[in-house]
């Protein structure tokens, strides 16, 4: 686990060398959630930009991304946001950058005012959103995808999903800590303002074989080297006793470890 105050005193040491601070705002590995707005405080105050990955956080938590201040955050939608495999990324950028025409960054014909993209002018018009990083036009069955699922988290919005979500992961919590120290731990924090959904369980003496029995069982998890099986109870369609059936498969299978 990394500690906020380290990751603020390191940016402050690093001082005005910094240029970008760019951090995954779910840690992968681990699950841990940081304060976006602390660190692009932090990151601010020596002259940096910050942005963040927020591959583990969209869809997840409620990022409350202008909130936070960050420059920039980008994700794939093919986690928490249902998107499937090879859907489209997505990205956010600050107001205070929009309408910048010093801003050096890649442009294309997709990020043109859509009233005159087909002008075909010399000059380029950006669009006043972070529609203007667009290069091309996005693959529409792809979109597709993305839309259907990003209706349904705006109709039972965050703030819901995230109370269901903290009560998954507690639950959890609680049955897979009664496993006992000397079998697992649990790396992810357990404050669950510094979470989501994901936990991280370090399963003692485990390897792979674990993970595949467990996944031959009906769980879909996923396997860290050298011993963490990363799960992640969504609240928009697992349930309780998933999540208990969960905890009585992963029991089960350790004894035979
Ligand atoms: C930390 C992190 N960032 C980004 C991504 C997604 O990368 P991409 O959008 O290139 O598929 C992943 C996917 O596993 C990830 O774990």
């Amino acid at each position: 686990m990394l500690r906020e105050e380290d990751i603020a005193a390191r940016i402050a040491t690093e001082g005005e060398s910094l240029a970008l601070v760019m951090l995954g705002n779910t840690n992968y590995y681990t699950g841990q959630y940081f304060d976006m707005k602390s660190i692009s405080a932090s990151a601010h105050a020596v002259g940096a930009k910050v942005g963040f990955d927020c591959a583990h956080g969209a869809g997840n938590q409620d990022l409350q991304l202008h909130d936070s201040g960050c420059d920039f955050a980008v994700w794939c939608n093919y986690k928490y946001l249902n998107s499937g495999p090879g859907g489209l990324g997505g990205a956010f950028v600050h107001e205070r950058h929009l309408n910048n025409p010093d801003l050096a960054r890649l442009e294309g014909w997709w990020g043109h005012n859509k009233e005159t993209r087909f002008l075909m002018r010399d000059d380029f018009e950006p669009i006043p959103t972070a529609e203007a990083w667009q290069l091309s036009n996005p693959p529409i069955l792809a979109m597709g995808a993305v839309w259907a699922s990003l209706k349904i988290f705006d109709e039972v919005g965050m703030p819901a999903l995230r109370e269901k979500a903290d009560k998954l992961t507690g639950y959890l919590e609680y049955l897979v800590n009664s496993l006992g120290d000397d079998v697992v731990n649990i790396i992810t924090p357990s404050d669950p303002k510094a979470r989501g959904s994901q936990l991280s369980i370090q399963v003692r003496n485990a390897d792979k074989s674990l993970y595949e029995r467990i996944t031959a069982a009906g769980v879909i998890a996923d396997w860290r080297e050298p011993d963490v099986i990363r799960v992640a109870p969504t609240a928009l369609y697992n349930s309780y006793s998933d999540v208990y059936s969960f905890y009585s498969i992963l029991r089960d299978n350790i004894k035979t470890v």
